[in-house]
Parts: C-alpha cells; sequence; structure tokens
C-alpha cells in the first residue's frame, strides 16, 4: 500500500478516536480529499488498469471504519437509500458522481411505505469528497469508467439499511451501496 494510503489512515483514525460526531467526519471528508489528490494512490487503487468491483481496503480495529474502493466498468443510477447507523463519505476518484439527496415525508409508521421528496442535487469530481450523515437517504448517478473511494462508519454488510423505491413508495431493508 502506498505511503498516502497509510497516512490516511492514521489521520482518520485520530480523527474518529477524538471526535465521536460529524467533527470527525468533516475531518474524514478532508483527509479524504488529500488522499485523492495523491497521484500514485489514484494509480494504484483506481487507475485504468483496476480490476472491476467494490474492494476492502481497510477495515479500522479500534473504531470499525471501513475503506472501499469502487471500480465500474458500466454508468449506474441507483434507488435512494441510508446506510443504517453508518455514516458514509463518499470520494471521487475518476469521472463524476452525482449524489441526491432525499427527504422523507411520510412519519415510517406503515410497515414497508416511504414517500420521498428530492432535496438537491450535487456533483463530486475527481478529489472532491462529500459525507452522508446517519440517516441521510442519498441516490448516486455515475458514467461508465467511475471511481470513487468510500469511507463507511461500520461495515455496512453487517447492519440493516434501507433502500427505498422511488415509484412503489416503498422500503426494504438491504442492500449496500
Ligand atoms: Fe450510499
Amino acid at each position: 500500500m502506498v505511503a498516502a494510503f497509510d497516512e490516511f489512515c492514521q489521520a482518520c483514525s485520530e480523527a474518529l478516536n477524538s471526535h465521536k460526531g460529524p467533527e470527525g467526519r468533516q475531518l474524514v471528508q478532508q483527509h479524504l480529499e488529500t488522499l485523492l489528490s495523491d497521484p500514485e494512490f489514484v494509480a494504484a487503487e483506481c487507475g485504468p488498469d483496476a480490476e472491476p468491483g467494490i474492494r476492502t481496503l481497510y477495515r479500522d480495529k479500534e473504531t470499525g471504519y471501513n475503506v472501499l474502493v469502487h471500480v465500474y466498468e458500466g454508468g449506474k443510477k441507483g434507488p435512494p437509500h441510508d446506510h443504517g447507523r453508518s455514516w458514509a463519505v463518499y470520494g471521487q476518484a475518476a469521472e463524476w458522481t452525482d449524489m441526491t439527496l432525499w427527504t422523507r415525508k411520510d412519519d415510517g409508521a406503515k410497515e414497508g411505505f416511504a414517500d420521498l421528496d428530492e432535496a438537491e442535487t450535487f456533483r463530486l469530481s475527481p478529489g472532491k469528497a462529500g459525507t452522508f450523515e446517519i440517516g441521510d437517504i442519498h441516490s448516486i448517478h455515475f458514467p461508465d469508467g467511475a471511481r470513487f473511494v468510500r469511507v463507511t462508519g461500520t461495515d455496512l454488510d453487517a447492519i440493516p439499511t434501507n433502500r427505498f423505491n422511488l415509484a412503489e413508495k416503498s422500503v426494504n431493508v438491504g442492500g449496500r451501496l
């Protein structure tokens, strides 16, 4: 692993150990932007020859955060989802990702039902990162060849998360992005 990645993990551990709230995540976002400005790291993990798929680069035993790299051949527009009780910081390495934030209009009382309103969309271009706090609902849209690094507060495969269906106004537990 390149030196910049070791420095990034050390800086994230320090930030998350000393700031348990949103300030810690803001520091992770800043550190991720620094990491993505390192050409050696980007070439090694997110370059043109990177294997398509999702790889976990690091799991922090102490604070529980995960660092994953997402390498895509084909573009995709995903459904709105949250990250359960976790937060997520996305940082763009190649191409772009449009992030759309959604607000929930219903109170969640009716099982399986969810009514979402589109709030705002912003674009992550290479070198830029964005933070999604615990409970935030977002959807992602990226073109062919997009690559990004994602830091999550915990292993999202191990916790329940919500995935929303806009057309059916429904919500299901599961999903990963
Ligand atoms: Fe997400």
